[in-house]
């Protein structure tokens, strides 16, 4: 295993580029098993969850080139139908692959994926959506096994949960409706811009989609999607964490190769800290500041404050002038980062689904270890303002996520290095 060695208070400076989005990528890569031929997408950040998705495809019989974040995907010669345990325990997001099997080939087992360190992460959403359009589900051994009898047919289909919209149900049914005959109507859809840029993607392989970036998403039925070429969005959450990252450190950064307008619910948290930001439709510059205030955050289903920077935004806050408090509403489980960053001398309380962070005037490093995606970057953010050395181990969650992140974090002047741990 490898861990990563950093040398906090080091000043950045310079500019980043932003990868292609992880979460945009996997539905979409996902939905390319749908077309009749090859389809070609760039952008394709090149990561540990990407490799997986391939993995799963590779073994389902789809032959796959993945060079310079280029991707060729070709379906034709596929012969299986299962997703094994072994990948979708590694990668939940696996899941996304359920709609467009069961669209395209009218039969799907998928390994039931458990919870996870964010919390239990069911699929009943996704399931009930797919039972709308026609699927038979039953359980099989720990497999979901789904089948389409006869044909997918459209019908209205209400995705709402307790917590909101669901993403990559939304993402399921809308790839399963696309195949379905007739009309589909999606309510309670989830808004995120990664739910765009599959719509998008569906629409250039033939897909009929109206709606899409709204709660209700109306898909008119084809009878078939043809291979394409797409260029995948920046990912957001990536951008957000690099801008995090300045602020923290207290420095001047740019981040380019973004759609800021993906990023607002971040940068109105920042200006309410007390701090400025500028920037354009592609970039964004951190202004840096001494001191910042405490602040509410509320995550939410997009466009309100994503979970996926919750971890990245409680480091910044650990920070600041007085008592901050985040509550998180759509993994309400989602802390497990608040004990290693106490360890780094951060002041958190939990009270259930919230957080309480009493700012601190310096953080020291620590050895910390990583435990999901988000909450790795959070430490590393920690890390950079910290006083003396910080050691994160288990950094294989981070590689899930963030393209070359050491690699673009010394580019900009971070002392980071990654190095074998001793066993
Ligand atoms: C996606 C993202 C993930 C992000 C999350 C929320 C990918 C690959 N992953 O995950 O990074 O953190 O959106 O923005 O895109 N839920 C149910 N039943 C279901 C499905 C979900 O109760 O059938 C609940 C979940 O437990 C959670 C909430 O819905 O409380 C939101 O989850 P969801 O939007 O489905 O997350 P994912 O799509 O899995």
């Amino acid at each position: 295993m490898e861990k990563f060695v950093i040398e906090g208070k080091q000043k950045l400076e310079g500019e980043v580029k932003i990868s292609g989005s992880k979460n945009a990528a996997l539905p979409i890569i996902a939905a390319s098993i749908m077309g009749e031929g090859k389809t070609i997408l760039h952008n394709i950040p090149n990561l540990k969850d990407v490799q997986t998705i391939l993995k799963i495809l590779n073994y389902m019989g789809v032959k796959t080139k993945f060079e310079n974040n280029v991707l060729e995907i070709d379906p034709s010669g596929i012969y299986q139908f299962t997703a094994p345990y072994e990948f979708v325990s590694t990668m939940r997001g696996s899941i996304c692959l359920l709609g467009p099997l069961l669209a395209k080939y009218k039969t799907a087992k998928f390994s039931m994926p458990g919870g996870c360190v964010i919390g239990p992460r069911p699929i009943d959403l996704h399931l009930k959506g797919l039972k709308k359009l026609g699927v038979k589900i039953e359980n099989e051994e720990g497999y979901i096994v789904g089948k389409v009898e006869d044909k997918l047919k459209g019908n209205i289909v209400f995705l709402g949960g307790n917590f909101g919209s669901s993403v990559l149900a939304t993402a399921n049914v809308m790839c399963a409706a696309t195949l379905a005959e007739g009309e589909t109507i999606i309510e309670f859809a989830a808004c995120e811009p990664e739910i765009v840029d599959l719509a998008n993607f569906l629409k250039k392989m033939g897909a009929k989609i109206y709606g899409e970036g709204s709660h209700l998403i109306r898909i008119e039925g084809v009878k078939k999607l043809k291979g394409t070429e797409y260029t995948i969005i920046p990912d957001r959450i990536e951008a957000g964490t690099y801008i995090l990252a300045g602020y923290i450190t207290k420095s001047r950064i740019k981040i380019s190769g973004v759609i800021t307008h993906h990023l607002l619910s971040l940068f109105d948290k920042i200006e309410e800290s007390g701090l400025e930001i500028n920037f354009g439709d592609t970039y964004v510059e951190t202004i840096p500041k001494e001191k910042w205030k405490a602040i509410e955050i509320t995550t939410l289903p997009y466009p309100g404050f994503p979970t996926d920077l919750q971890a990245q935004i409680m480091s910044f806050l650990t920070l600041a002038d007085g008592v901050s408090l985040i509550t998180e509403k759509v993994f309400p489980e989602r802390f497990i980062h608040v004990g290693e960053l106490n360890r780094l001398g951060a002041d958190i309380t939990l009270d259930g689904s919230k957080a309480i962070i009493k700012g601190v005037s310096s953080l020291k490093g620590a050895k910390v270890m990583a435990s999901d995606l988000r909450a790795s970057a959070a430490l590393v953010l920690a890390a950079l303002a910290a006083e003396g050395t910080t050691e994160i181990s288990r950094i294989y969650h981070l590689d899930r996520g963030y393209e070359k992140f050491e690699k673009k974090l010394s580019d900009l002047g971070a002392k980071i290095k990654r190095v074998k741990e001793e066993t």
